[in-house]
């Protein structure tokens, strides 16, 4: 997507209806919206400098996975008005109300991601904070499905833990000082650290932390994908930001680049 059409594409989402209904049951709410919408417009701005690197001359379906109550959601929504949204999160509750607020498509999620068939592939894929609570093993995998659904010269947008949360855990501790001395020896020694928060050992949900190269590495074992970008801190000056294209990394020059 050339940089007017995402400028035209910013404009009218600047006077476009943002949903403003918060769920009560919104995980994400901290009864703080200006921070909220924020987020929220964050990661759509995230998402479109991820168009304006690669070829799509316009996006027609997306994937917001997870979806939670919508926090991203309703500002794609705005901004895509004509798109087909798909809406998948583990949580039921999160995904019903996308599709009855926002219009769209509802996927539940499974706990092992690599389970779930997706009905096409998409022209973008969001994932937001997702793989910030997964070890290295599930992350690859994820990610690599998730590639798989991706349109040919479509991106998958997702974020991940690097050096700005080790700043904003010193500010918001996000789990018990021991296990993050352990993500924290494990990310220097490795690349990527990971640790279960206490009461999710059965699912192995937690924190990770990992660096711009174990993330390279285990996107270089993902066939058929470019990387587009990497940018520290690039979702609400947090973290960091991944941009793969389902592009030949072979192949042939985008013109304008
Ligand atoms: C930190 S929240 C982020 C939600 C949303 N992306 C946002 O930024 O507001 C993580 C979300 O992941 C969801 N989740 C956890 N495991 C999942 C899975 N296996 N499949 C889909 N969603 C999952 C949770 O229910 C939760 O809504």
């Amino acid at each position: 997507m050339d940089f007017s059409r995402a400028v035209e594409l910013l404009t009218a989402y600047q006077s476009a209806k943002v949903l403003d209904a918060i769920a009560s049951d919104d995980a994400m709410w901290r009864g703080d919206g200006e921070w909220y919408f924020a987020i929220g417009e964050g990661a759509l701005r995230a998402i479109v400098r991820g168009l304006v690197a690669c070829r799509l001359p316009a996006v027609t379906t997306l994937l917001d996975l997870p979806c939670g109550h919508g926090r991203v959601a309703r500002h794609l929504r705005a901004a895509f008005p004509q798109a087909r949204l798909t809406f998948c999160d583990i949580n039921p509750s999160a995904v019903d109300f996308c599709v009855a607020r926002l219009g769209g498509e509802g996927l539940y999620g499974n706990s092992d991601l690599t389970r779930l068939v997706f009905p096409h592939r998409f022209d973008v894929i969001w994932v937001g904070s997702l793989f910030t609570h997964l070890d290295r093993e599930r992350t690859r995998d994820w990610l690599t499905h998730l590639a798989g659904f991706v349109e040919d010269d479509g991106i998958l947008v997702a974020t991940f833990h690097g050096r700005g949360t080790i700043d904003m855990h010193r500010r918001y501790p996000m789990i018990g000082e021991d296990r993050w001395r352990h993500i924290l020896r494990q990310f220097e020694e490795t690349g990527y650290g990971y640790a279960d928060y206490p009461d999710r050992q059965d699912d192995h949900y937690g924190i990770s932390l990992s660096s711009p190269a174990s993330m390279m590495d285990i996107i270089y074992g993902i066939k058929g994908v470019r990387v587009l970008s990497y940018h520290e801190r690039g979702w609400d000056d947090h973290q960091d930001v991944v941009v793969l294209g389902r592009t030949d990394p072979l192949g042939p020059r985008i013109p304008w680049m």
